[in-house]
C-alpha cells in the first residue's frame, strides 16, 4: 500500500522512518520496498552531475529527475526537492511547486528553511501541497559545510526555526548536521516527525543520500556509513570487461547473432 502524508506524521514515536534519496528509475525501484520516503534531493547537483554545489540545479532538472523516480515508486511517499531560486516569494513558490508536483505527480515538495521564509513555506502548504521543511546545514544557503547547535545562539536559532516550520505547516523535518542533543531537543519539542542526516540517533527518522551510501558519489563525511562500495563492485567488472576485449574473449559465441 502506497505511504500517504498522514501515515508519516502517525509513525512519530511508534517507528523510525527509513527515507533515501534517488534520482532515477533504477534506484527508485529497489528503494521503493524498504524506505518510507523517497527524495528527489537537489544533492544530484554534486552526486550525479559533478557540479560544485547545489546552487546551480534548475527546475527543469529537477523535473525530469521527479518524473523518473515518482513514476517508479508504487509504495514510498515521492518528495522532489524545490532548487535555490525558484521560492524566493510567495508568487514563485506557489507557481513552481505547483509545476514541480503536476509534472512529476509527487506527493510533496522540499523546501530549505533560510530563517526568514516561513511565510512562503505556509503559502505552499495552503494551497494543499504538501511540504518538507529543512534546518541546519542547508546546502543551498551555505557555502561552506559546518555543523550546526554547538552554539547557545545556534541552539535557540535551530528551535525557533523548526517551530516556526512546524506553524507553517510542514508535515516533516529534514534536521542536518545538527549536534545530537539539540536534534533530541527538536524531535521531543515538535509533534511531526524529525528526519536526521548527521543528526544522531534522536531524530524520528534517518536519511543518506543514496549516491553516498552505496560508494558512488566520491563524498563520504563522518555522517555517511557505507553500506555497499559500488564502485569497487563496478570497477571489477569493467576491469574484467576490458581484459576480455583487449584479448578477443568478447563477444564470444554466446553473445553473437
Ligand atoms: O538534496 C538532498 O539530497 C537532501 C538530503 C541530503 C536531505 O536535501
Amino acid at each position: 500500500m502506497k505511504k500517504n502524508i498522514l501515515k508519516i506524521i502517525k509513525a512519530k514515536n511508534k517507528k523510525p522512518l527509513v527515507c533515501l534519496t534517488a534520482y532515477s528509475k533504477p534506484i527508485a525501484k529497489i528503494l521503493d520496498k524498504y524506505c518510507d520516503i523517497v527524495l528527489v534531493g537537489d544533492s544530484l547537483a554534486t552526486a550525479l552531475y559533478g557540479m560544485k554545489n547545489t546552487h546551480y540545479v534548475t527546475l527543469e532538472m529537477m523535473i525530469r529527475h521527479g518524473i523518473s523516480v515518482s513514476s517508479s515508486l508504487s509504495k514510498s511517499l515521492c518528495v522532489v526537492d524545490m532548487p535555490v531560486n525558484t521560492y524566493r516569494n510567495i508568487k514563485e513558490a506557489k507557481k513552481n511547486a505547483r509545476l514541480i508536483i503536476k509534472k512529476t505527480k509527487c506527493d510533496a515538495v522540499k523546501i530549505e528553511c533560510n530563517g526568514k521564509n516561513f511565510k512562503i513555506i505556509e503559502s505552499v502548504v495552503k494551497i494543499g501541497i504538501p511540504v518538507m521543511g529543512h534546518i541546519g546545514y542547508t546546502p543551498q544557503h551555505y557555502k561552506k559545510f559546518r555543523i550546526h547547535g554547538l552554539l547557545e545562539k545556534d541552539r535557540l536559532k535551530l528551535i525557533n526555526e523548526a517551530k516556526k516550520n512546524e506553524k507553517a505547516g510542514v508535515f516533516s523535518i529534514v534536521v542536518e548536521c545538527v549536534t545530537d542533543l539539540v536534534a533530541k531537543e527538536i524531535t521531543k519539542t515538535l509533534k511531526i516527525p524529525t528526519i536526521g542526516i548527521g543528526s544522531s540517533i534522536h531524530c524520528d527518522g534517518q536519511i543518506l543520500v543514496t549516491d553516498d551510501m552505496i560508494g558512488l558519489s566520491g563524498f563520504y563525511p563522518r555522517f555517511v556509513k557505507k553500506y555497499v562500495k559500488l564502485n569497487n563492485v563496478i570497477e571489477k567488472g569493467v576491469q574484467k570487461y576490458n581484459k576480455a576485449v583487449l584479448n578477443k574473449k568478447f563477444p564470444s559465441k554466446k553473445n553473437i547473432y
